[in-house]
């Protein structure tokens, strides 16, 4: 049954014979983004609800409401993402921080430590009994003079948002945790990823502590760092290797969810979005609540930056904040789908009603030219970002701006962010070495507050950063200079003596 009366069955009714008529053929529509769900699903049996809480497709002209007690990764009626929407009328939101604040002092309650649930006013979509936890974003916020310096800020400008410090290692532990206690409310007992390996990691991890469900993970032959890997293997998931790359293990993962009705924990799932909102929380937390001029995200799968713009969008929805960041997402040169259809081909999300033809066509001349995605940045090396709609509308909340970064780039500023301090892995350094180019065209004022996100931990991608510091002109060859890096500026070369008392004393002597 329908919770919006006539004129929304009407209108999915409508819908569906139009698609139907410009797709006849069987098999997958040839737009993946928007129909490929929609082919799947139009089986599905939805109920919708005029709730407190409940799933909403994001596209203004559908709007179809769903209940909270469906795992869907898209819209039934037309196939777009979906968002987890709240009516705040009824809800009775905070309407200060000091809220959050006041939990500081509550540290034996696991809901108050956690760095996502201590803002669960602000993700209201599950009882405190459901809540799944695990200690998760209690990250830190850390002004970094010496990063500044290196992308061109005045002292005391530039921060870092250090989220390799949750519990596997990255940021997804603060979705995991919330696509956990949705799959928890809704009873799933398996739940399965596609992932180049913090997906995995964080979703083994959140299955070995909580013992509710059996994790399912898909990678590409090869395209997992060995960290990761070990992690996912160690906490006993069921790894499955599939002969592709991460675009490929995610259309697979998603048709055997639905298939064998798995949970998908992807970002697709807009539950674990609702965990990634609490990032922005945790940085306004940091600054005093003051709204920085501008956040600076790496662009994979589009999860973090879509995320952010509705956590913003929220907040000032709700009257906490005034004025929301300006967003800048940055590719990696060799992944930068997002680049080339906003930064290049101008599409836009227009209020909800973008012409998303020029990705279709994109998607398409990347099939004829058979372009895989490519960068050392494994996390972000995705040619088709699944969220894609949804960033769309972030960067239109925020108005925002797209970069791509080169793996000299990227690697410079990685090396950059190691000698400040905690260090991140490639991925993460994108916004960086973005954050450094924005400045340098003058869009980032030299003395606006920037924040920069490190989403995944310094020991992901190992290989690149002991390539980078290395004395081994092969190995450096190998791994970096096969990828069009020249130089390492700022690597921190070993030094080689023998296994005698007198040359490591001179060695020391000489540069210690
Ligand atoms: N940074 C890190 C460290 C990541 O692991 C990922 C995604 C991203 C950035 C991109 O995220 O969706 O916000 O653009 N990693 C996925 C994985 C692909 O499998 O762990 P987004």
């Amino acid at each position: 049954m329908w919770g919006f009366g006539e004129t929304a069955e009407k209108r999915l009714w409508l819908e569906t014979v139009t698609l139907r008529k410009l797709f006849p053929q069987p098999g997958p529509l040839p737009c993946r983004n928007l129909c490929e769900e929609l082919s799947e699903s139009l089986s599905v049996a939805v109920i919708a609800r005029t709730d407190v809480v409940f799933q909403q497709c994001i596209s203004p002209a559908c709007s179809a409401t769903f209940s909270v007690e469906e795992a869907l990764t898209a819209c039934p009626a037309c196939g777009n993402l979906l968002d987890v929407s709240y009516d705040w009328n009824r809800l009775r939101p905070p309407t200060s921080f000091e809220v959050f604040e006041r939990k500081w002092m509550r540290r034996s309650d696991p809901l108050a430590t956690s760095g996502v649930w201590r803002f669960h006013e602000l993700l209201p979509f599950a009882p405190r009994e459901s809540v799944v936890t695990i200690g998760e974003g209690q990250t830190l916020l850390a002004a970094s003079d010496g990063v500044g310096s290196f992308i061109g800020m005045k002292p005391g400008r530039l921060y870092l948002q250090y989220e390799g410090l949750n519990p596997s290692g990255s940021f997804k532990d603060n979705g995991m945790s919330a696509a956990f206690t949705h799959a928890r409310m809704i009873g799933a007992r398996r739940a399965a990823c596609a992932s180049t390996g913090n997906t995995s990691a964080s979703l083994a991890v959140y299955c070995a502590v909580t013992r509710l469900m059996r994790g399912i993970i898909f990678i590409g032959s090869g395209k997992i760092s060995y960290g990761k890997l070990s992690q996912a293997l160690d906490y006993g998931a069921l790894t499955i290797q599939i002969a592709g790359d991460f675009d490929d293990a995610m259309a697979r993962v998603k048709e055997v969810s639905g298939k064998l009705g798995i949970y998908l924990v992807n970002s697709v799932n807009p539950f674990r979005l609702e965990g990634q909102k609490t990032i922005m929380y945790r940085v306004l937390e940091s600054l005093g609540w003051e709204v920085p001029d501008w956040i600076v995200v790496p662009g994979g799968n589009l999860g973090n930056s879509s995320a952010f713009g509705k956590a913003f969008a929220e907040l000032r929805k709700l009257g906490l904040i005034d004025r929301v960041p300006r967003l800048a997402v940055i590719n990696a040169a060799g992944a930068n789908t997002l680049y080339e259809l906003y930064h290049n081909r101008g599409l836009r999300w227009q209020g909800g009603r973008a012409d998303l033809s020029p990705a279709c066509h994109y998607y398409d001349e990347l099939d004829r030219q058979k372009k895989r995605a490519d960068t050392i940045a494994s996390a972000i090396e995705i040619n088709r970002p699944v969220n894609l709609n949804k960033c769309l509308r972030a960067l239109e909340v925020c108005d925002g701006v797209v970069r791509e970064v080169s793996e000299q780039e990227i690697l410079d500023a990685k090396a950059q962010v190691g000698a400040g301090g905690l260090g991140c892995e490639p991925a993460s350094a994108a916004s960086v070495a973005g954050a450094k180019q924005l400045v340098a065209e003058g869009v980032i004022g030299r003395d606006e507050r920037v924040v920069c996100i490190l989403t995944g931990h310094q020991l992901k991608d190992p290989t690149a950063t002991v390539a980078y510091h290395t004395t081994d002109q092969s190995l450096f060859n190998e791994v970096l200079g096969s990828r069009g890096v020249s130089r390492a500026s700022f690597a921190n070369r070993a030094v080689s003596v023998g296994n005698r008392l007198d040359e490591i004393v001179q060695a020391i002597d000489l540069y210690g």
